[in-house]
């Protein structure tokens, strides 16, 4: 395993998801994150809070022996609790749950503390924040999806940019600490209209790796999110 590094928090941040990275050649494509200012995001999915499967800590084992990057780990999937130790031990930093995934939300969060994460909470399209309210004070970061969670590729949802300028002021007035992330849909331009809106971590896998020159796609995005 790479020998650990500072895991940045200060946003800007870019997190490349491998889910649109082509899983053949994960060791080039986990090289081009830069582990010092970037997380690496990886999507967990279940078939059945989603309507597709990938992948579980196995090859989140895997990603982590290629990077010292912070593994940003994303699970689609109903009632995580009981895997999220597995996650852990296989080297997720920060282990995201869905609200709309688990009957004990505040439950879930807790376990997911208590195995040493740091703790995200994603919200889908049509859930409103003020759903999720009552957790925002004991997230790290909040998860607002920009695409109905499944699959990379889909178009950005503007619409989804009240929820994250209504997260940014919720956080201000009540001295929230998380960081507000982006997934779905984030390419340069996106990505600008959600940073003005607020967001700091922003996800994007097809803007790099579906891209003919990665390396300069992921370059574009740290230029387009630069304060
Ligand atoms: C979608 C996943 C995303 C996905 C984003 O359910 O949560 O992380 O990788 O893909 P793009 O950036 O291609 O929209
Ligand atoms: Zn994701």
């Amino acid at each position: 395993m790479p020998a650990p590094q500072a895991r940045p928090t200060t946003p800007p941040i870019v997190a490349p998801s491998i889910l649109s990275a082509d899983f053949s050649r994960l060791a080039e494509a986990l090289a081009l994150a830069d582990p010092t200012r970037e997380w690496v995001h990886c999507d967990v999915m279940d078939n059945h809070f989603v309507p597709n499967l990938t992948f579980g800590p196995i090859v989140v084992g895997a990603v982590r022996k290629l990077t010292s990057a912070m593994l940003d780990v994303h699970l689609m999937i109903t009632e995580p609790a009981r895997l999220i130790p597995a996650f852990r031990a296989a080297g997720a930093d920060s282990i995201t749950i869905h609200f709309e995934a688990c009957a004990d939300v505040a439950g879930t969060l807790a376990t997911v503390r208590a195995n040493g994460a740091r703790v995200g909470l994603a919200i889908k399209p049509e859930t409103p924040l003020e759903s999720a309210e009552r957790h925002l004070d004991s997230l790290d970061v909040l998860l607002v999806m920009t695409v109905e969670p499944g699959f990379g590729g889909q178009d950005f949802m503007s619409d989804m940019m009240a929820k994250v300028r209504q997260a940014r002021d919720w956080r201000l007035e009540r001295r929230g600490r998380y960081l507000i992330e982006v997934d779905g849909g984030i390419a340069p331009d996106t990505a600008r209209v959600a940073r003005a809106a607020g967001a700091e971590v922003f996800v994007a896998g097809h803007a790099i790796f579906a891209q003919p020159d990665p390396r300069a796609a992921l370059e574009a995005l740290r230029a387009a999110v630069k304060p």
